[in-house]
């Protein structure tokens, strides 16, 4: 039977503005996504049992039913459970490098992986937007992570239109590994104190959502105008998250401090990303704020822009099957 080794990389939101609530109890989003080339690497193999069984080695990577990854190979069981009969469960080992519970679409990125994954050891021959229209039952950013790259995201993120790539742009990321962030919770702070601005007209909501395609940001990453991109980087979630993690909030002013394009959090947080136009510039403001912040807990990475979502990185037979050979 044939194994996959997928490439799932991280996300960052260059924009993120929360609309209105939606009939599902969900927010109607506007947002830029950009994937970086921080990732996992996840194997997949069919093991011809009636099991499920993932394998992880960081202890923050739950390995039962709770994981989305779980989650997308129960999806895909269900929806072609004829062709899952021929090939049984799965195996599959996550190679963990995105922070867990970061706001960086880890989870969300792992289980694009699987579907890419498992349309290819089925052969099931499904398209991009139809495995992204499965992706809505996993979660909001599966679908973006699907094609990555640059895009629009809007409706509750499902809805992707693809944006120009932005390649030279590069990227620290930077999360205190004793801090995470609830986006459940940041959500509903969100609507608590926020509400009174939400639109709840149709043709309001439409119109706002529209609005970015003519937008100063999606102009900017036309022209590839990392300085311009950098200035308009907007987040409405770090409005209610801020206030509550004074030590995110510090981080993003250390980094602003240093002249880089723009700094800000990624999605529901707490991981803060930083725009800069060089390797060597982002290199020497890690190694500045590192020792400025000088907080063990604090962890960096010096990551760049990607123009793609998820990638095979390599194909093999499984050792199984060779050994029948
Ligand atoms: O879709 P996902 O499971 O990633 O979303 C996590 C949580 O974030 C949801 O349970 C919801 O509370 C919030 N959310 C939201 N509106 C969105 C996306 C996420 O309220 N469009």
């Amino acid at each position: 039977m044939q194994s996959y080794s997928l490439f799932a990389p991280a996300k960052i939101n260059l924009h993120l503005e929360v609309i209105g609530d939606r009939p599902d109890g969900y927010h109607e989003l506007v947002m830029i996504m950009q994937s970086v080339d921080l990732g996992d690497t996840l194997h997949l193999r069919a093991n011809g049992t009636d099991q499920i069984r993932i394998f992880c080695e960081n202890p923050q990577v739950p390995l039962d039913k709770t994981n989305l990854v779980y989650k997308a190979v129960r999806l895909m069981q269900k929806k072609y459970s004829k062709v899952s009969n021929n090939f049984g469960g799965l195996d599959i080992t996550i190679e963990k490098n995105i922070p867990v519970a970061a706001g960086l679409a880890g989870g969300s990125s792992n289980a694009a992986a699987v579907l890419v994954g498992i349309n290819l050891i089925w052969s099931l021959g499904l398209t991009q937007p139809e495995l992204r229209d499965l992706s809505a039952f996993l979660g909001s950013d599966v679908a973006f992570c699907i094609s990555g790259g640059t895009a629009i995201a809007t409706g509750r993120g499902e809805k992707i239109t693809p944006l120009p790539d932005l390649k030279d742009i590069w990227v620290i990321l930077a999360k205190y590994n004793n801090l995470s962030v609830s986006t459940p919770r940041a959500y509903k702070s969100y609507r608590e104190q926020f509400n009174h601005l939400y639109v709840t007209d149709l043709e309001d909501i439409n119109e706002r959502t529209d609005h970015i395609h003519s937008g100063d940001l999606v102009r900017a990453i036309s022209e590839e105008n990392a300085d311009k991109i950098g200035h308009l980087l907007m987040n409405d979630l770090e409005k209610v998250v801020l206030p509550q993690y004074p030590v995110v909030s510090n981080l993003i002013d250390a980094f602003k401090a240093h002249n880089v394009l723009g700094a800000m959090m990624s999605g529901s947080g707490p991981t803060v990303f930083a725009l800069c136009k060089t390797q060597k510039q982002a290199q020497m403001v890690t190694t500045n704020v590192k020792k400025e912040i000088n907080d063990a807990n604090l962890d960096f990475w010096v990551t760049k822009m990607c123009p793609h979502g998820i990638t095979v990185e390599s194909k093999g037979q499984s050792s199984k099957d060779k050994g029948q050979r």
